[in-house]
């Protein structure tokens, strides 16, 4: 069967300006808060993407009636009827696992099979079901369904082993209805978990202290559909910097939140790029001769993000001398790096360190995304390479990427996808 694939020929320099999309790791957690709330949840700025669409139809299976026109979803909490999540739409992507504290916190139960979603080496939801357990839910497993029920929830203190950025989320969703206060401990910090709490809080819960490591939530009775604009896409953000830093030029994010982004914008400083600050907007200027970077380790918010590190890599061949990236959150976050010595890369991994020898020139040959960030760092080579690139495995860039050529093209570049049906 025919695929679409996306052709970039490398060699121009970006040039304008572009505003960046709705965050999906925000929107898919704000969908699966909808099921909490009473009546109707209005979310904007929800980017168009295949995960969106997987949990559009959750929400409708489960009865929490959703539907997506533009950029605008609304999800009707009202008639949430099933706490089953059927082994097809688990698969379909790892934030499938949002749905288990919401389900448990309104009908005190949850029916899920283990989530798929980008293979970044072993994601367990170990750290998830423990939290569970601990505000009082009894899970059995039999024939790979995974059953969590718990009456009713119960507020406790709680102190996360490891600040998963998940297994916070669906703390705050399930503490919001639980009987009395829940305090967690060792929470993530990520700019995404604020917006979570930004919108419980507009639909009647209390919550104090997200996007910090101790969060306190005080269970409420009920909670009220709100209508509420989702957060720039931080690694969307990041994503076109890259572009503009590997092709070369000057260009310019808008809606685009500079704090968010801070450990990016100094990453992409340290190569020589000059990055201008101004009030949700970034300008970068690539200048001629980008610099390596001797030694750079991705960990948690608000350090350097795991999803920038294969985008990093791809600029980072561009620039002449030895740079070295940990990846310290995912096992197997360098898929990319096959596919990049494909077009000419001089990269070795070791471990969960890779050593990138840049400033020799890539060409453009035939590539695959293997999963959603590092099919994107492919396309970010691209632009610097000789020649015309042919990325497949596009259903990796569709769950994360809105019109993903479109925007590289409207910024300049030879870039253009083709549709076979
Ligand atoms: C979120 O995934 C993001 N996804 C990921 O973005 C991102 O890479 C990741 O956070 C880290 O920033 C969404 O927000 C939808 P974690 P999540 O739980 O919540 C281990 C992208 O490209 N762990 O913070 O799944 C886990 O294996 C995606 O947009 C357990 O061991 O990440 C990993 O090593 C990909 N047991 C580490 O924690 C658990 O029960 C961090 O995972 C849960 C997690």
């Amino acid at each position: 069967m025919a695929e679409d694939v996306i052709h970039i020929t490398g060699g121009k320099p970006l040039h304008g300006e572009v505003t960046v999309q709705g965050a999906k790791n925000s929107a898919l957690p704000l969908m699966a808060a909808a099921i909490l709330c009473d009546g109707i949840s209005v979310l904007e700025n929800v980017p168009r993407l295949t995960d969106v669409c997987a949990a559009c139809r959750i929400l409708n299976r489960i009865g929490c009636t959703a539907q997506m026109q533009g950029h605008t979803v609304t999800a009707d909490g009202s008639g949430v009827s099933s706490a089953e999540i059927p082994d097809s739409d688990m698969r379909k992507m790892r934030s499938s696992i949002m749905f288990l504290g919401p389900l448990l916190g309104r009908m005190g139960e949850c029916t899920l099979t283990m989530p798929g979603g980008c293979e970044l080496g072993p994601r367990p939801i170990d750290l998830h079901l423990d939290a569970m357990q601990r505000m009082g839910a009894k899970i059995t497993e039999t024939d790979g369904k995974i059953v969590c029920r718990a009456a009713k929830l119960k507020g406790t203190n709680l102190t996360l082993a490891y600040p998963s950025v998940g297994v916070t989320e669906n703390v705050l969703m399930a503490a919001v209805l639980a009987d009395g206060d829940t305090i967690l401990t060792g929470a993530a910090r990520e700019p995404e978990i604020a917006d979570l709490a930004s919108f419980l809080n507009a639909c009647g819960a209390k919550i104090q202290g997200a996007g910090e490591s101790i969060v306190r939530i005080q269970g409420v009775k009920k909670l009220y559909g709100t209508t509420y604009r989702v957060m720039p896409d931080r690694i969307a953000a990041m994503t076109l910097l890259c572009a503009g830093a590997s092709a070369g030029g000057t260009i310019c994010v808008r809606e685009a939140r500079t704090q968010d982004l801070e450990s990016c914008l100094a990453a992409l400083e340290q190569t020589g790029c000059r990055i201008g600050r101004c009030s949700e907007r970034i300008y970068l200027d690539a200048g001629t001769n980008l610099k390596p970077i001797r030694c750079l380790r991705t960990l948690p918010y608000p350090a350097f993000p795991t999803d920038a590190q294969a985008l990093l890599t791809a600029v980072l061949c561009r620039a002449k001398g030895t740079s070295l990236l940990e990846e310290t959150i995912f096992e197997s976050r360098f898929k990319h790096v096959g596919e990049l010595l494909r077009m000419g890369a001089e990269i070795r991994v070791s471990g969960r360190t890779a050593v990138i020898c840049g400033g020799n020139p890539l060409h453009g040959t035939e590539v695959e995304a293997m999963d959603l960030r590092g099919g994107a760092a492919l396309a970010v080579a691209a632009l610097q390479a000789e020649g015309t690139t042919v990325i497949r495995g596009l259903q990796h860039l569709d769950r994360g990427y809105e019109d993903f050529a479109e925007t590289f093209h409207s910024l300049g570049a030879a870039a253009k996808r083709l549709s076979f049906s």
